[in-house]
């Protein structure tokens, strides 16, 4: 395998590119491909054997264009197959969690909230990480049903976000957490108007950065990191049109393309 080969990511749609900007901060020399699989969201309605078969196809496209690693930057996708994905493929996976141990280790008032999809809250190894980390802990589960969907058709500060948004966070604001965990990787984008909902307070974690490091830890171990001194090139493939996806791109990104494709 070539060290100049891209790193591979893939989310159920736009939500990922939270998840590949820190990728990008971190390794600005990677080239990456990003597969967004926007026309099969959102992923976290769907049964656990529906996820793994789209993770299997988009690995597959990913596989394809020889990637040498894959980062699956979908929490739904992670914790329903990435178990599965390492046994079948020889090449390392990268996963994402919802970061409940920081959050655990540092609450104060012993509460915590995690805003995920049903598909990451309903699956075992979501439930298993929870139980390690949680003996003092309460932590209170909301399903972000529907903010998926709104995020995919950039309706990001809409009237009917800001209400979805209220339903679901005033309920673990009553029982006063100090910690939101953003277990989807869609809601990093909706940080703004999460934090004038939940106030000073409540302090909000992502596991964008954490995911990034990571990468860079199995890359320097299996000798793959790209040490060329020039800077990456960045594909974003997606499979609708890519007038959304563009607005979450930032413009001042050199070598940075966009391709519609089937699949
Ligand atoms: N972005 C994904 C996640 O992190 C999935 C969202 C969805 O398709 O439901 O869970």
């Amino acid at each position: 395998m070539s060290s100049t080969a891209p790193i591979g990511i893939f989310d159920s749609g736009i939500g990922g590119i939270t998840i590949c900007n820190e990728i990008m901060r971190l390794l600005p020399n990677e080239n990456i491909l990003y597969l967004a699989d926007s026309k099969h969201a959102p992923y976290g309605e769907k049964s656990k054997k529906e996820i793994l078969d789209l993770c299997i196809k988009n690995v597959e496209f990913l596989l394809n264009k020889d990637c040498k690693i894959i980062v699956v930057a979908c929490n739904t996708a992670t914790t329903n197959a990435i178990e599965i994905l390492r046994e079948t493929y020889p090449i390392p996976f990268i996963g994402i969690e919802p970061a409940i141990k920081p959050a655990a280790l540092k609450s104060q008032t012993n509460t915590i909230g995690v805003l995920a999809t049903k598909g990451t809250l309903s699956s075992a190894l979501f439930t298993k990480t929870s139980e390690k980390h949680l003996k003092k802990i309460t932590l209170l589960e909301r399903d972000g049903e529907g903010i998926v969907p709104l995020i995919e058709s950039g309706q990001l500060e809409s009237l009917k976000m800001d209400s979805l948004l209220k339903k679901q966070l005033q309920p673990m604001l009553d029982q006063n957490i100090d910690y939101l965990v953003l277990g989807c990787s869609h809601y990093p984008y909706l940080i703004p108007q999460l934090k004038k909902i939940v106030g000073p307070h409540v302090s909000i974690i992502d596991s964008g950065e954490a995911v990034a490091k990571q990468t860079q830890k199995i890359l320097a171990q299996q000798n793959l990191l790209n040490n060329t001194a020039r800077l990456g090139t960045h594909t974003f493939t997606t499979n609708i049109p890519s007038t959304v996806l563009r607005q979450f791109l930032n413009p001042n990104t050199p070598n940075t393309f966009v391709e519609e494709v089937d699949f």
